[in-house]
């Protein structure tokens, strides 16, 4: 066996070994402050144990005194010395120390720092844990309507829900990505009317999404006006209901052009779905559905609709919920209640997440509720978030006052990172220069989505989204492509070591920050938050670059070296598969 794959086998096998005994510094310490609080006769889950806000006061700390002083009411600081007096964590840290009104604080060694680094440095998941408690969780995001284009109002759910997918996925969780789109409800009278009345076929040809929107429209704005239009659009949709031939045909047709738009910004995107049940999917479940909770007492006759009442329910009370209207015809909730059915019944799920924007928070109240009632004990989450606004803080729109196409926005996106590719490289080729600027232009997108705090608004602007410096994804490609250049640059490979050797400061302070992705990666799913790993992100970049002015590494002696290209190296890797569970790419180039 040749001395390459010997120590291939030697890694994968310390990888398998780890699966089972990687944990984190952070897990670590919690279980020796559990330890060392049941020494002290105090209760063992007391407060929480974090990373430090401040370096100053070290590397992790506990509030554990604090909480518990409260709860018996003793003197923290005098708790404090008594828990530190019980622990044991001189493998790791310097003795540790009481501050402020009863912190302990923690300060991590050296030795300990390089030991760890190694472990991950081996470890290809990078240190991160799978979950011990698996769940089979259906994330519904997306969710476009047909016969309208995708516009930038779909960026937040798309994007927000695919990265939470494939966190979800890498920490073991079983994924199902479905796409819950609106292919069927009362506007489709008038796509049909318009269609039958109003369509310009050679537009058709050339645009079909567009004109079946225009003839859409045309035909709202005739109706407006015109009784006898609004009755021929409610008679088109009676027929479609019915099953008419001619009116399910054209309805398949415009559902088909709008899958084709959709596509083309999933392509874009790199954002794939499992499933596409749409909402016509649960079509003949809903009478089933209706009858189902009339039957149990959920829901009620009322005035001739079929309602149901959240009497006991302080929040809802005054917010009933007509899953079946007094004509017969049924509402979007009363597909999302079918939804909820299958989707657990049938799809096993223990878990759902609805990525979908702050103005359907009331409906979700309403559509949990029937769930609880109805028995299922799924964990359902309505996960929101807040508005993309233009730079004049409203909404943003086209200058005639339109939402943006996705699409054009993306192309756009696309377009300006090519001038920053033309600018920095100019020699790359063509085929290049395309592929690099996609992943700058669509990463910069995702990226200022994706790093801000989900439930506010946050105001597009192109100059910072694609800017070289600040909290970026071309920021964080930078550095990417800086480290795969070294590299380039001498022709070797990352340097197989057994050993970290750290000296200077800004080595130790990269390292530490290497060791702390496999606690943040987890803390995302916790309120759903990827800006906590755009953010860890930044700093990683920012610890390298410190890293890299101070400390030469080409030019540096064995062993310095090779454990410093060792941690070039582990960063790339941190900051690549960082930025892929967010869906950015990273270019070899830029
Ligand atoms: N199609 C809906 C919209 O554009 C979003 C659907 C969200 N998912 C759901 N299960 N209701 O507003």
């Amino acid at each position: 066996m040749t001395a390459e794959r010997m120590s291939m086998r030697r890694s994968q096998s310390a990888a398998t070994v780890q699966r089972f005994s990687m944990e984190t510094f952070q897990s670590l310490l919690e279980k020796k402050l559990s330890a060392a609080l049941a020494n002290a006769g105090l209760p063992a889950a007391a407060g929480e144990l974090t990373q430090a806000t401040d370096p100053r006061f070290g590397d992790y700390q506990t509030n554990a005194a604090l909480v518990l002083g409260k709860q018996c009411s003793e003197n923290p600081r005098a708790l404090a010395e008594k828990i530190v007096v019980h622990l044991s964590v001189n493998d790791l840290c310097e003795p540790p120390a009481v501050a402020g009104a009863g912190f302990i604080n923690f300060g991590l060694r050296p030795a300990a720092i390089e030991e760890k680094a190694l472990e991950i440095l081996q470890d290809q998941r990078l240190g991160v844990a799978e979950t011990e408690t698996a769940r089979r969780i259906v994330i519904d995001f997306g969710s476009p309507n047909v016969a309208k284009p995708m516009h930038v109002g779909h960026i937040r759910s798309t994007v927000l829900g695919d990265a939470l997918a494939r966190i979800a996925q890498f920490l073991g969780h079983e994924v199902v990505r479905d796409n819950h789109i609106g292919d069927w409800g009362t506007q489709f009278g008038m796509v049909i009317y318009g269609w039958k009345n109003l369509l310009d076929r050679e537009a058709l040809q050339r645009n079909p999404l567009a004109e079946i929107v225009r003839a859409y429209k045309e035909t709202n704005q005739r109706a407006t006006s015109d009784p006898q239009v609004r009755e021929a659009c409610r008679q088109e949709l009676v027929k479609l209901q019915a099953g008419d031939k001619e009116n399910i045909d054209i309805w398949n047709e415009c559902v088909a052009f709008s899958m084709q738009d959709f596509e083309h910004v999933y392509k874009l995107l790199n954002v794939h779905y499992d499933l596409q049940c749409g909402e016509s999917f649960y079509n003949d479940r809903l009478p089933g559905v209706v009858d189902r909770l009339l039957k149990s007492g959920i829901a009620e006759i009322s005035e001739g609709a079929v309602v149901v009442f959240f009497r006991d329910n302080p929040e809802l009370a005054d917010k009933p919920l007509i899953i079946r209207k007094r004509d017969g015809g049924f509402n979007y909730a009363t597909t999302d209640i079918a939804t909820v059915d299958y989707r657990i019944n049938e799809l096993n799920a223990d878990t759902i997440w609805y990525v979908v924007g702050a103005p359907q928070t009331l409906h979700f109240k309403q559509i949990l509720e029937v769930a609880r009632r109805e028995g299922y004990t799924a964990d359902l989450r309505h996960i929101i978030f807040g508005s993309v606004l233009g730079e004049d803080r409203k909404l943003m729109k086209t200058r005639s006052g339109e939402n943006v196409p996705l699409r054009e926005l993306l192309e756009e996106a696309c377009r300006r990172a090519r001038r920053i590719v033309e600018e920095k490289n100019p020699n790359l080729n063509e085929e290049e220069k395309t592929d690099i600027a996609e992943k700058i232009g669509i990463g910069a997108v995702k990226y200022a989505d994706l790093s801000q705090y989900r439930m506010t608004d946050y105001i597009f602007s192109w100059e910072k989204m694609l800017a070289l410096h600040g909290n970026t994804a071309p920021y964080l490609q930078n550095a990417y492509v800086r480290i795969r250049s070294i590299f380039r640059k001498t022709g070797e490979n990352a340097p197989q070591i057994d050993k970290f050797v750290f000296g200077d400061p800004a080595e130790i302070d990269l390292a530490k920050r290497l060791c702390q992705f496999a606690e943040i990666v987890p803390q995302v799913l916790n309120g759903f938050r990827p800006n906590i790993l755009t953010n860890y992100l930044f700093e990683l970049a920012n610890s390298f670059h410190a890293f890299y002015e101070a400390c030469p590494v080409l030019k540096s002696e064995v062993p310095t070296r090779s454990s410093r290209l060792a941690l070039c190296d582990l960063t790339a890797r941190a900051l690549r598969r960082g930025l892929g569970l967010l869906g950015i790419k990273m270019p070899e180039k830029m």
